[in-house]
């Protein structure tokens, strides 16, 4: 199995982080040194692919743009005699193909993965959102694809969640099988804490086959009206044809305050020249500290 692509659908309004979200794109808003998408994007490019499929809107075109070359500030750049600066917004700019198309009407997760079908229609190819960040060794999407390439079954990520949390996201039921990761018998998009049929949360990484486009193509809408991608997965699980992968190491979702916030001290503590001052300021403002 060739994974290449990521499906990264970035056409929802970051309703959950306005009025940061008013004119900046979510994926847009930084953590730490980089804005949100690059961590995505990054991720992505560790785990060996090479183009990402920008699902948009003609409100989200800095996006495109953060992955592009800009000249004026390179040159900008070389005269300022900052080479290294130079260097690291060339490296941005080259990392990634960018193909970008539009989501017309924000219709649901499951219609922004169709938007795309056309750019994937022959290939598996990765979904990957920008609320959930994850860090840390042997997680995010290689190990989904990993697992692709060993079953030939499209795979979703899954971490445990307490359960007055499952209602936030989609929920799987499987069985698990010798290796650790599960096959997929039932999903639940977004369910009551009674109804769900584990603690197990899909989180943001998906690998999909192309068979997807045809269960998409008739999938009704579900909960809160819109497309969901959980739905039409049950699809592929009532023919055994998806397994769930849990993920470990670190993972943020960049859409809830705390959470994004977190993320910021995270990666400014393991930044060496940041660290004993960052600590020293926190350590003021708490106050409870010594
Ligand atoms: C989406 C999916 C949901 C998944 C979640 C992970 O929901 O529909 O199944 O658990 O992402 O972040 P959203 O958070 O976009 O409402």
């Amino acid at each position: 199995m060739n994974i290449k692509k990521a499906v990264i659908p970035v056409a929802g309004w970051g309703t959950r982080s306005l009025p940061a979200t008013k004119n900046v794109p979510k994926e847009m808003l930084p953590i730490f040194r980089k804005p949100i998408v690059q961590y995505i994007v990054e991720e992505g490019i560790d785990a060996g692919l090479t183009d990402v499929v920008f699902v948009t809107n003609q409100n989200k075109t800095i996006i495109e743009d953060h992955f592009d070359r800009n000249f004026l500030l390179e040159q900008l750049l070389a005269r300022a005699g900052k080479a290294d600066m130079l260097e690291e917004v060339r490296r941005v700019a080259n990392m990634v193909n960018v193909i970008a198309v539009r989501q017309k009407e924000q219709l649901g997760l499951g219609h922004a993965v169709l938007t795309a079908k056309e750019i994937c229609k022959n290939e598996p190819f990765a979904v990957m959102l920008g609320d959930d960040l994850m860090f840390g060794r042997d997680t995010g999407i290689g190990e989904l694809i990993k697992a692709a390439e060993a079953t030939g079954k499209a795979v979703v990520g899954v971490i445990e969640v307490p359960e007055e949390k499952v209602s936030k996201y989609g929920v799987i039921a499987g069985e698990e099988l010798p290796d650790g990761s599960y096959k997929v018998t039932s999903l639940v998009e977004k369910p009551a804490i009674e109804d769900a049929p584990s603690n197990l949360a899909i989180i943001g990484r998906y690998v999909l086959l192309p068979e997807i486009f045809d269960i998409l193509e008739g999938q009704k809408a579900g909960v809160g009206g819109e497309i969901q991608l959980t739905d039409a997965l049950q699809g592929l699980a009532d023919q055994d044809k998806l397994i769930a992968v849990k993920l470990g190491g670190q993972r943020f979702d960049a859409g809830d305050w705390v959470e994004y916030l977190t993320a910021n001290i995270y990666f400014a503590l393991h930044d060496e020249e940041l660290r004993d001052e960052l600590i020293q300021r926190l350590k003021e403002l708490l106050p409870c500290s010594e």
